[in-house]
């Protein structure tokens, strides 16, 4: 899809189709010119209604507010009702009351995020007639906004949603395309593709010289090798060093301790936290931000066999603790484990993981929000604004000392599972603590996002499947990071 960008009249613009939000109930503004048809169809601009008009090649899409996330699902909403049409172009114009790049940011990462489809295995390719976006900076008061920071905000959102979609690509992709050997192909082939983007793969050898007995451990019964992917960007001058580190399971069928057949379809998303981290690194790279970022990926998958690790086997970690398994389907923060030892010998500033880690996640928060955990009160908070910005919700779940307790073994440093079947999405978080030194404490943020990254239906801007949950909060982070250290304080919503 092609975006043009335009300082004149959106009237003047030439285009199959126009989009037109209505903005509130009385259906007043000056881009609303079919008002008696409107209402003769039964509009009554309730939240989300969508109206098409043939006749007049337009839609009307109601935005609850001017909040980004209200265009965002109000544009993707309009372009949704006109997915079967032919239009090979369609123009919008901003809705801002002061500030138009954000605006335009949210208009083109509704439209790109929204008319997202995962085809690879179907024969027949369903795909959108419309190739061309035309975008007017003027507003619907009839202002016309400087083109040049729209340009600057709409090159940005391409690049956030076009890395957001990719992930969604990874994670939709079958167990069987994308083994642990195919994720660290195509983490190479990004740092090929990409300036100022590096790549290194560790195979199982790697892992063994690195003493990552957690990680190999879960990765044993597998035919498919496992991999540790380390992407990095190192741009001159960096200000900060961020980490992230993704949870790869390309397979997660739960090893010995078996998931239930109707618990094992979708666990080919295990591999989100991967996928987020592959994307939030490219888009960092593409968005020429001034910060060392690396991604670390722990790649495996979780199966059974005649060499399974088991429940009872003691492991030794990276760090030197050991681990005593008591269920083989508490994997992720086996292989976090070592993936988090490794990240901090490269003494970030910033620690983040990303993990489809928990279903008590799930049950907490709901399976559209992800899970917030840390010990450091104000970097929960920076991030969960950035969040709240990027569309992605977030919630943070608070850590405390009697959790902390219920991971204690009897004859290992640790258990892998907690004693309680309550607040599992904690205690999870409180298992990965153990690998994480004094001195990174408060620089580490856990994210579960084991709800939104993969969803079997249609929500708001997202498709039934990946939503790549992970990619747009933690890029949003980064530019706010940005932001802040040039002391930008108008970026905001
Ligand atoms: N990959 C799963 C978590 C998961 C569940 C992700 C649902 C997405 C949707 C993880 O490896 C797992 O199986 N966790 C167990 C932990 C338990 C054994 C302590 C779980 O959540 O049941
Ligand atoms: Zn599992
Ligand atoms: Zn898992």
């Amino acid at each position: 899809m092609n975006f043009e960008i335009l300082d004149i009249e959106l009237d003047k613009i030439e285009a199959d189709c126009k989009i037109t939000l209505v903005i509130d109930k009385n259906m007043t503004h000056r881009w609303i010119s079919d008002t008696d048809l409107l209402t003769k169809v039964g509009f009554k601009a309730q939240s989300e209604e969508v109206v098409y008009l043939a006749s007049s090649d337009t839609v009307y899409a109601v935005a609850d507010s001017l909040e980004s996330d209200d265009i965002r699902l109000a544009v993707s909403n309009a372009l949704q009702a006109i997915k079967k049409s032919d239009y090979k172009s369609v123009k919008v114009g901003l809705y801002t009351k002061n500030c138009p790049p954000i605006n335009a940011r949210a208009i083109a990462e509704g439209i790109l995020l929204g008319t997202y489809s995962f085809d690879k295995y179907k024969s027949k390719k369903e795909r959108s007639s419309i190739q061309t976006v035309k975008i007017s900076t003027e507003d619907y008061n009839g202002k016309i906004y400087n083109i040049d920071s729209t340009k600057k905000a709409i090159d940005e959102a391409l690049i956030i949603a076009d890395a957001t979609n990719s992930a969604k690509d990874i994670v939709n992709t079958t167990p069987f395309d994308m083994t642990p050997e195919k994720l660290a192909n195509y983490a190479k082939s990004l740092a090929n593709e990409i300036d100022g983007l590096d790549c290194f793969i560790g195979d199982e050898k790697f892992l063994k010289k690195e003493n990552m007995g957690a990680f190999l451990a879960v990765a044993k019964a597998s035919s498919e090798k496992p991999r540790l992917i380390h992407l990095s960007y190192k741009p001159k001058n960096a200000k900060k060093r961020f980490v992230f580190v993704g949870k790869g399971l390309t397979y997660d069928s739960g090893g010995l301790s078996l998931k239930p057949s109707e618990h094992m379809v979708t666990m080919k998303s295990d591999k989100s936290g991967a996928s987020a981290a592959i994307h939030i690194i490219k888009a960092a790279a593409l968005l020429e931000l001034p910060f060392e970022v690396h991604s670390i990926i722990g790649a495996a998958e979780n199966m059974i066999g005649g060499d399974a690790y088991k429940p009872d086997d003691v492991l030794w970690a990276r760090n030197g603790k050991t681990i005593e398994v008591r269920n083989t389907d508490a994997e992720g923060r086996l292989v976090l484990a070592d993936c988090l030892d490794f990240a901090q010998d490269l003494k970030p500033d910033y620690l983040v993981d990303l993990a489809t880690l928990t279903g008590a996640c799930v049950v907490a928060l709901g399976e559209y929000t992800s899970g917030v955990m840390g010990h450091d009160s104000g970097l929960k908070h920076s991030f969960l604004k950035s969040a709240k910005k990027s569309g992605e919700l977030a919630g943070t779940l608070q850590f405390n000392r009697y959790l902390k307790k219920l991971l204690k073994s009897s004859v290992a440093d640790i258990s892998n599972i907690s004693t309680s079947r309550y607040g599992g999405a904690l205690t999870a978080g409180l298992f990965l603590d153990n690998f994480i030194r004094d001195e990174y404490k408060d620089r580490w943020l856990h994210l579960d996002i084991a709800g939104p990254a993969y969803v079997e239906k249609d929500w708001g801007y997202n498709q039934t499947g990946a939503s790549g949950a992970g990619v747009r909060m933690c890029v949003y982070w980064l530019k706010d990071f940005y932001y802040q250290m040039n002391n930008v304080h108008k970026e905001v919503k």
